[in-house]
């Protein structure tokens, strides 16, 4: 909740404006209560608890397993750590596709017991009845367009999307349907940089890339990537502000050396 006073302060309407006064706009993901707690303090304006939570903190191979119990599991635990920023929440597989009144009971289910401020479903005119049932119960979503890892296993690979004009004919027009159904933002993933400038433009809401270069209004990358948790995932549009792969090995290894030559605790750490 956010609205005058109460508890978060980065809503739909700042965003937008945001987007009118050229202020780029930070997003990452966030799964767990102690990193949402670390993440609140530096200036983030969006946490998005997302589905990736099924390969990063389950290690899934794709995102289709996770259930919305446990979306709203991590979601509960993100929003008890948070002040400023915005959640927003993967609505997961299965729980909205075909089935807008599925849909809208999932939505309503995510924001009633966690609590978090907005959803985020992949997808454009395949999912606008969702889109549009969910936005008429008055909860805020978030598009998702360009690569949409709950349907990799359709497409196969996960290459730039929208590289030839007909596919980004397509996303262009999908985008435009998103804004007019009355979504707030939409995340644009792996697409090229000259479309994700070109959306941008065309449109009033907030574009947040990941993956679609520098001119769009926000970018996102997953938490656990930027931090250097994760060695396997290297994508170009990732860029490493850690690396606590190493950092946390050298501490585990210190450790077990520790305990092993017993010398761990010493004196002053036992009672
Ligand atoms: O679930 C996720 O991490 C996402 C980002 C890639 C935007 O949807």
């Amino acid at each position: 909740m956010s609205i005058e006073g109460k508890k978060r302060v980065v809503t739909t309407r700042r965003l937008r404006e945001m987007k009118q006064r050229g202020e780029k706009i930070a997003m990452l993901t966030v799964y767990d209560y102690t990193m949402a707690s670390i993440m609140d303090t530096a200036g983030v304006d969006i946490m998005l608890v997302g589905d990736s939570a099924a390969n990063i903190m389950a290690g899934h191979e794709t995102t289709l397993p996770i259930t919305l119990e446990q979306m709203i599991y991590h979601a509960q635990s993100v929003v008890r750590a948070v002040k400023n920023p915005m959640v927003v929440v993967d609505m997961p597989f299965g729980t909205y596709q075909g089935n807008s009144k599925e849909a809208v009971h999932s939505a309503i289910r995510l924001m009633k017991e966690s609590e978090a401020d907005a959803v985020k479903l992949e997808g454009g005119r395949d999912v606008l009845e969702s889109v549009q049932r969910i936005l008429s119960a008055g909860i805020p979503v978030m598009g998702h367009l360009g690569l949409t890892p709950q349907s990799i296993l359709k497409f196969g690979t996960y290459s730039v999307r929208a590289k030839d004009e007909a596919e980004a004919a397509r996303l262009l027009e999908d985008a435009h349907l998103l804004e007019e159904a009355g979504c707030f933002a939409v995340v644009l993933e792996k697409i090229p940089a000259a479309l994700g400038k070109r959306v941008t433009e065309e449109l009033k809401i907030p574009m947040i890339g990941i993956g679609a270069g520098r001119f769009v209004d926000g970018q996102v990358l997953v938490a656990h990537d930027m931090l250097g948790l994760n060695r396997q995932f290297s994508p170009r549009f990732l860029r490493r502000y850690a690396n606590l792969y190493d950092a946390m090995q050298e501490a585990f290894r210190h450790y077990v050396k520790d305990v092993k030559a017993g010398c761990f605790p010493d004196e002053k750490e036992q009672y």
